[in-house]
């Protein structure tokens, strides 16, 4: 029997949720039945068969006492052809893979999901009914877009069924739908205690999906520290476990300037931290393309004409670097940024963003000009301006933009810039230009309903890094205790609960919803680096990555509860630990074995 997804939420109040799929499917119906499913279950894409064996790939027998349980397990050696001349085979091939890794290597056991001591488990020797096919049909041909898409462009739904017969069948416009769907597929299922067997237990599954926003980011900050690509990388995994599908790079400040540009070698000679914390051409290829093999895609930023600090590698083309004290020309320290009005400054960035856009290019359709905390005062000290009036200045940054913006369209690329290029400097973007909102205050919907493309990084909401105190140090004397008990700007941490809580679109006229494109949590890096960064980014990214995937409003458009919701949670914590991307715990062990009215707050 199927029950909806209405009755499937009144049920799991249990402590065993019906499907604990993370982000939550637009509507999804399951049943209660136990099916099976090992590696020899066949694969089609298109009536063709997709697992086949790579020379780098090999079955091993993972051998068992009882030999009944014998297991074939594949080792995963898919690695796709370099692109950027992306086939969707090649994509749908790793997505099958990942998948078949993540059930079947990676496997979630889930007892700390369950109450203690019970027996959550079927019965090994049940093991008749399996999953003997998947049968992956795409209805329509991907283009060049589909693996560089515009916001909106790019059909991500997918429609899977499970049924009781033991096949499987996945629908999608797009390869990237395939991906979201095997996602899915993946987290139908857990494995056995003993590790031979892994089985699903609400089959039937009717499942029909696609997201709501279609921009669902993270910002990886990589100036402030910086993270070898293998961090990268695995960010790039959590993304694509939680249906999200951008990584935008700040990739260059005034603290360190990584991103090497071989027409300029000294940017990294004199602005990286050291001479191995770099990217390469080659690192900057290979994160684009695997980005595009997992349905994400890598939009860079090099911020200006503010927060940038090349002093020392080509001087004379930036004011401010390093000044004291800091509070006149920027928000924290170093200060730097490009003068304006400068030829000079214009006859770099031709030969920086030609060096850098025809490269990115073929994998991406944006490129991020950055323009936050831009301030007049720099322009005080540039000895050609002596002014920080800033009705003088306007036109001086708008040909500065337009210089910039210019080159991004082009490189055939759409650009991105933060909102106070436009809210606070009146500037004009070019056509279909996206704002990046992050000073909350109705700015999104202030810029929405003005007719631009938004996304929503409102640090009340999204700043990951918020809420855990000041890292800049205090001076002796008086502020000590001004400013005691030393908490940063924009306190306090985002929880999941506030994270869940917000939608980029309330309060939006609703003309001006579709404008609002989605959202990215930033995750500034000031005081994160990769011994801590999985932990700072998850879950809670993927709880915004919830919300702009299904909303926060369930069908009958009541707010999710967190009984319903947190549950879920744990689990897609669990599951993504057991994928390498080591999450923040959200509650206590023992709430994650009961029920969650067991573990509810008190009314006051
Ligand atoms: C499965 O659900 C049906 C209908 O709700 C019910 O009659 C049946 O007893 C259930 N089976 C099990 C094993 O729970
Ligand atoms: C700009 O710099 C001057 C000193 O030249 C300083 O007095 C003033 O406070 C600064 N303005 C801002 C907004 O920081
Ligand atoms: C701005 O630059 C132009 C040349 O590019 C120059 O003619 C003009 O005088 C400059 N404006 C100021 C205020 O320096
Ligand atoms: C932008 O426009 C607003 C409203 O017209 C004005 O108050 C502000 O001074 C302008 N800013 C600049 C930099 O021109
Ligand atoms: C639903 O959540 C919003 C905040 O996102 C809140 O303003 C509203 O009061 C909630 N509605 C109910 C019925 O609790």
């Amino acid at each position: 029997m199927l029950s909806s997804v209405l009755k499937a939420a009144a049920l799991a109040l249990a402590v065993t949720p019906a499907s604990a799929i993370w982000p939550i499917p637009k509507t999804i119906s399951t049943g209660n039945s136990t099916l099976f499913i090992d590696q020899t279950v066949a694969v089609t894409y298109n009536g063709k068969p997709v697992r086949k064996f790579h020379p780098d790939s090999h079955f091993l027998y993972q051998v068992a006492k009882d030999s009944i349980y014998a297991q074939l397990t594949y080792a995963v050696g898919y690695t796709p052809p370099p692109g950027p001349n992306f086939k969707s085979s090649d994509i749908v091939q790793g997505g099958v893979e990942r998948a078949f890794s993540a059930i079947f290597q990676d496997g979630l056991v889930p007892w700390m999901l369950r109450e203690r001591g019970s027996d959550f488990e079927p019965k090994q020797r049940d093991d008749t009914k399996r999953i003997a096919k998947l049968t992956i049909t795409q209805t329509e041909e991907d283009d060049e877009s589909t693996f560089k898409p515009v916001a909106g462009s790019l059909d991500e739904s997918y429609s899977l069924k499970v049924g009781l017969d033991g096949e499987a069948t996945l629908k999608a416009a797009s390869s990237t739908g395939v991906l979201r769907g095997l996602e899915t597929f993946s987290q139908l299922f857990y494995k056995h205690s003993s590790g031979l067997t892994f089985y699903t237990q609400h089959a039937p599954y009717d499942i029909e999906d696609e997201p709501l926003y279609p921009h669902r980011g993270i910002l990886m900050d990589v100036s402030r520290h910086w993270f070898p690509l293998e961090d990268i990388k695995r960010q790039i995994d959590g993304l694509a476990m939680n249906k999200m599908n951008v990584l935008h790079l700040h990739i260059t400040d005034t603290q360190s300037w990584p991103l090497e540009v071989p027409s300029l070698p000294k940017l990294t000679e004199k602005g990286a931290y050291a001479p191995h914390l770099t990217f390469s051409p080659a690192d900057i290829q290979d994160l684009y393309e695997y980005g595009v093999h997992r349905g994400v895609q890598v939009i860079m930023e090099i911020d200006m004409p503010g927060h940038v600090g090349i002093d020392q590698a080509y001087p004379g083309l930036t004011v401010a670097f390093n000044k004291q004290p800091y509070q006149w020309y920027c928000a924290q320290p170093p200060c730097g940024s490009f003068k304006l009005n400068n030829t000079d400054v214009e006859d770099f960035l031709d030969t920086l963003l030609d060096d850098i856009l025809a490269r990115i290019s073929p994998y991406t359709a944006y490129f991020h000009t950055g323009g936050d905390e831009y301030k007049a005062n720099n322009s005080l000290i540039d000895p050609a301006l002596e002014t920080n009036d800033v009705q003088i200045l306007q036109p001086m940054l708008q040909r500065f933009l337009t210089h910039v913006h210019d080159k991004v369209v082009e490189h055939g690329l759409t650009p991105f810039v933060w909102e106070e290029m436009v809210l606070e400097w009146n500037a004009t973007v070019p056509e279909g230009a996206v704002i990046q909102s992050w000073l909350g205050e109705g700015a999104v919907k202030e810029l929405a309903e003005n007719g631009h493309k938004v996304v929503d990084s409102s640090y009340n909401f999204y700043y990951l890094d918020c809420g855990r105190g000041q890292w800049l140090d205090f001076p002796n004397g008086k502020s000590w205790q001004t400013f005691y008990p030393f908490t940063d700007w924009c306190q306090p941490t985002k929880s999941w609960r506030l994270i869940y809580s917000h939608d980029p679109r309330d309060g939006v006229a609703d003309e001006a919803k579709k404008n609002v494109i989605g959202g990215e949590c930033p995750v500034w890096a000031e005081t994160i680096d990769p011994a801590t960064l999985d932990g700072l980014v998850w879950p809670r990214a993927g709880v915004a990555g919830e919300v702009w995937w299904s909303g926060n409003v369930d069908a009958q458009g009541n707010n999710r509860t967190h009984y319903e919701v947190r549950p879920r949670l744990s689990e897609q914590r669990e599951r993504m630990l057991t994928r390498g991307v080591k999450g923040s715990v959200i509650t206590q062990q023992w709430c994650d074995m009961n029920k969650p009215e067991d573990c509810g707050h008190m009314e006051q």
